[in-house]
């Protein structure tokens, strides 16, 4: 093989070794075992692309009777983050992580009686989706909790939301400043085959 074509193969290499794409793993097991709750951040924006992106799966969980009762508030601004923070708990982590989405059901779409909160089962689902989508990225992101907490109401007027929007949670994410690690949280004695 000629040097020239060689180096070039190197180059290559090399190139594909830091890209975005050989550092995201999307490979489904690998993207559900690395997801783990990352609560530092890089000082560095998350594009639009990938937000959007992550919402697109946040979007694609189910919801009882394809209610899809979610709304989703994303904040990356740091003076709406900053103006969250100083009002609400976990202020700290609302301040410093480069992007927020504020998960939550709207009433006007729950259902009527004792299915109402199906609408927490429906945007769980999709918080789920969120948080494994942020972790095939490359980013890293958490979950903390708002409703049925007093946090829910909170963050409800802190960001001046109609009155039918239930804040879900709030989820802080952005580019991981340590390598995150994983627990491992297999526990076959949670478990019961056939019979109770
Ligand atoms: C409903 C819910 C509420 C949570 N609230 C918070 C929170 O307020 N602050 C926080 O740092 N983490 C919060 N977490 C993240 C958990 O602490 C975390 O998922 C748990 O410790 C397991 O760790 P892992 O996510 O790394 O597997 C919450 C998670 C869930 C599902």
């Amino acid at each position: 093989m000629k040097k020239t074509s060689y180096l070039a193969i190197v180059v290559l290499c090399a190139l594909f070794a830091t890209s975005s794409y050989a550092q995201n793993d999307t490979d489904f097991w690998s993207v559900v075992k690395n997801r783990t709750s990352v609560r530092q951040w890089q000082d560095k924006p998350v594009a639009k692309a990938d937000i959007e992106d992550i919402l697109r799966a946040g979007m694609s969980a189910p919801t009882a009777m394809n209610k899809q009762p979610w709304r989703f508030l994303v904040i990356t601004d740091a003076k709406e983050r900053n103006a969250l923070a100083d009002k609400v708990g976990r202020g700290d982590m609302i301040r410093k992580a480069p992007a927020i989405i504020v998960v939550c059901g709207d009433m006007s779409d729950a259902f009527p009686g004792d299915a109402r909160d199906f609408w927490v089962e429906d945007c769980s689902a999709a918080s789920e989706n969120i948080l494994l989508a942020i972790t095939a990225k490359g980013l890293g992101g958490v979950w903390t909790g708002a409703y049925p907490t007093k946090r829910s109401q909170e963050i409800h007027d802190a960001l001046g939301l109609p009155e039918n929007i239930v804040p879900l949670n709030v989820i802080l994410f952005g580019y991981p400043k340590d390598t995150p690690t994983p627990k491992d949280k297999w526990k076959p004695e949670n478990i019961h085959w056939e019979k109770w």
